[in-house]
């Protein structure tokens, strides 16, 4: 990503309202956006990597990933730590709630890739952790599901795309007749 662009912040609130308009079963909304743009992201890349080594045991520390979660926040001007929260009560399955912020997230990614924008959802190790969910603030039982980044794309650089197998795969179109 171009670093040397910065992303307006009225484009990120639009992304993350676009965000909002998922499907959210009995409309509780589940999702909180936790933003790392400028300087807040140096905060994030120091956070990460000291989670990482409070939450792994010493013999299963690796170096190369300490040093990716160091510097990855730091790769994308806009940072998204996209959240469930725990809101359905006994009603709604958390698993609905983490499902329609999934949807959110595809939401802000399908948009960003509207507006021109780059974007790419990550999840390290250290993101599910109580560790992680306590440094962000989060509530008991409320889960971060997704690093989101963002940014322009550098000039001349083509994004990558990563072929899928064939959708005829995937599919089992049941016949109007058995
Ligand atoms: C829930 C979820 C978590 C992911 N976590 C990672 C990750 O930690 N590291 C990674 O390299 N890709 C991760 N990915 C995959 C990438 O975001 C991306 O989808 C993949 O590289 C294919 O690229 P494309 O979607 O642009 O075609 C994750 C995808 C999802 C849906």
């Amino acid at each position: 990503m171009d670093l040397g662009r910065s992303v307006p912040e009225a484009l990120v609130w639009q992304l993350l309202e676009n965000g909002t308009w998922a499907p959210t079963h009995g409309l509780t909304e589940p999702w909180k956006f936790h933003v790392f743009a400028g300087e807040a992201r140096v905060r994030l890349a120091e956070a990460l990597p000291m989670i990482y080594k409070e939450v792994t045991p010493v013999a299963e520390v690796r170096e190369d990933k300490l040093v990716k979660l160091g510097q990855n926040p730091l790769l994308a001007p806009v940072v998204i730590a996209c959240c469930v929260e725990k809101r359905g009560g006994e009603k709604i399955p958390f698993l609905e709630e983490v499902e329609a912020v999934a949807c959110a997230m595809q939401n802000v990614m399908l948009s960003a890739t509207a507006a021109g924008l780059g974007s790419f959802w990550s999840s390290p190790p250290v993101l599910g952790s109580a560790a992680f969910g306590s440094w962000l603030g989060l509530g008991e039982g409320d889960l971060c599901v997704g690093l989101l980044y963002l940014g322009w794309v550098k000039e001349g650089r083509v994004m990558a795309e990563v072929p899928r197998r064939p959708v005829a795969e995937k599919v089992v179109w049941h016949p109007d007749t058995p």
